[in-house]
């Protein structure tokens, strides 16, 4: 394709498109090293105006483009394929921060920005942006927007789509669409800022975003808990709403093999309890909210019902670090174990426990010695029931087992009423299995949209839907 390289060199400037295997290198695979391709090129276009050139070039063409802001996902959405085809389309030089409006509640930011100078942002004008997630140093406004991004506040505050307001895309055929409203209302029609948000790239690029600022929080009251069983951590949600109402910000679980992971890794077990369930409860509120005493009572409740064995809360903020660090590093203390295969399944909470009893058994039947790693956002049913290799098979014969592991998990997730996936997307890791469980009526829909705003499919072919 010399052709269109030169006119991309043209549109963005010649050190911003790469080609060579090492400069591309970081860019064709994913943090994890699970996916991978080879892409084209990487162009890295700097404003809205060189995002739309970079699509009508692509468009002309008839070459594919797969947008990328911080290579954080979980399943391949923003790699390329393997031939070479596809360019990617890196969001990394997009990063200012357009507006801030702290009396209307309002941010204003491009889809390059790192979800943590957001939040600092914010701060800066005594607000919260609320989305928090183990990648905030690193995952971008645009990949949190694309893949509709959950985290660890999602129980007072939403998923990312609670937080959008308005989007500027760049569509397939390097058109723009200015929806960067900030309205709180607006019915004019369908509502095509949800459609983009949660499309993982697959209908438009996401250039620039109106956000949603709370109120700041900065009085907060942090615990970590043992439990007697996972359906102990569903009975306590309704326990510490009891107490906490909409203080409650923060409701993780922890399993015990996931926290000898961290403790593996040198972080301090806040309680050397031997149970085998544990978890992080936070609450928050405007300074002066009493969320120590909410805390305090909703804790001898809990104790007092059973529900938590045992408790430490954070008496500072370097111990409130420890005890989020022993939630939010399990992620990556995972990969010591080799390669992970995730799942990021959600059910009605109060099913969560039949879904862990049920899966414990049927994974070690197809893979004796299997070893499940579960944690994740109790509060919301959602858990990250991740397995690891068993110790005596190597990480290259233990993912040739991930679709066989994968259908027990998501059969049993279904059977319950649940979802194969509540925070990550689909990528091109889930997109035929998600597809395998909807109805036809519901892959038609999406076919439908998919084909009405990317008709030539250029946009991140073979990522949400599989390729026909
Ligand atoms: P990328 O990985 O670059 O891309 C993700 C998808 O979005 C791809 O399909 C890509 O094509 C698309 N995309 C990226 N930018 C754009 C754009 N501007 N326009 C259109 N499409 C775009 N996720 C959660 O939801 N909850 C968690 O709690 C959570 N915890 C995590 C913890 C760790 C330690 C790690 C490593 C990841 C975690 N993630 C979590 C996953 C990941 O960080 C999120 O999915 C995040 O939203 C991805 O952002 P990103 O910028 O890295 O996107
Ligand atoms: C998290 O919540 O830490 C991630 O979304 C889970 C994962 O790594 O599977
Ligand atoms: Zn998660």
């Amino acid at each position: 394709m010399p052709d269109l390289l030169t006119d991309l060199r043209d549109a963005v400037g010649g050190e911003h498109v790469l080609t060579d295997a090492a400069d591309v290198a970081a860019y064709a695979t994913d943090w994890r090293g699970a996916y991978g391709g080879t892409p084209l090129a990487v162009v890295r276009p700097a404003s809205t105006a060189e995002v739309a050139a970079v699509a009508r070039l692509a468009h002309a063409a008839g070459v594919a483009i797969v947008p990328q802001g911080g290579n954080t996902g979980m399943c391949g959405g923003a790699v390329p394929s393997g031939d070479g085809t596809q360019i990617v389309l890196s969001l990394g030089r997009m990063r200012s921060i357009r507006d801030v409006d702290a009396a209307g509640g309002t941010i204003t930011v491009e889809a390059g920005v790192v979800l943590a100078d957001v939040q600092a942002a914010a701060t800066a004008v005594d607000r919260l942006f609320p989305l928090s997630l183990g990648s905030e140093g690193s995952c971008t406004i645009g990949g949190n927007i694309a893949t509709n991004a959950g985290g660890t506040a999602v129980l007072r505050y939403g998923m990312m789509r609670n937080l959008v307001l308005g989007l500027e895309v760049v569509l397939p055929d390097g058109r723009v669409w200015d929806g960067l409203r900030s309205l709180r209302k607006d019915n004019t029609g369908y509502d095509l800022t949800q459609l983009f948000i949660g499309a993982e790239g697959t209908l438009g690029i996401v250039t620039c975003a109106v956000l949603v600022l709370h109120p700041a929080t900065p009085a907060r009251a942090t615990a970590w808990v043992a439990l007697p069983s996972v359906s102990a951590a569903a009975a306590l949600l309704p326990v510490l709403r009891e107490y906490a109402a909409e203080r409650l910000t923060t409701w993780e679980l922890v399993s015990r093999a996931a926290l000898d992971l961290v403790v593996d890794q040198g972080l301090q077990d806040p309680l050397a309890s031997d149970a085998e369930w544990f978890g992080l409860i936070e609450l928050a509120g405007p300074s002066g909210a009493p969320v120590d005493d909410d805390l305090e009572r909703a804790l001898g409740a809990a104790v007092g019902a059973g529900l938590v064995l045992d408790a430490a809360v954070a008496g500072s903020p370097a111990q409130r670090a420890g005890l989020w660090a022993m939630r939010e590093r399990v992620s990556e203390a995972q990969e010591s174990l080799g390669p992970t295969i995730k799942h990021d399944v959600s059910v009605p909470i109060t099913s969560l426990s039949s879904l862990v009893d049920r899966l414990a058994p049927a994974l070690e039947h197809a893979l004796p010695g299997v070893r499940p790693v579960i944690f994740g956002h109790v509060g919301d049913g959602n858990l990250h029931y991740n397995l690891s290799r068993p110790a005596d098979l190597s990480g290259d014969d233990f993912v040739t087992h991930t679709a066989a592991l994968s259908a027990i998990v998501h059969d049993c997730t279904v059977e319950l009423g649940g979802s194969i996936s509540a925070e990550h997307g689909l990528g091109s890791g889930k997109a035929a299995a998600a597809a395998a469980y909807k109805s036809d009526v519901e892959v038609d829909l999406m076919r439908a949209i998919k084909r009405a705003i990317d008709p030539d499919g250029l946009l991140n072919p073979g990522k949400v839907l599989p390729l026909q």
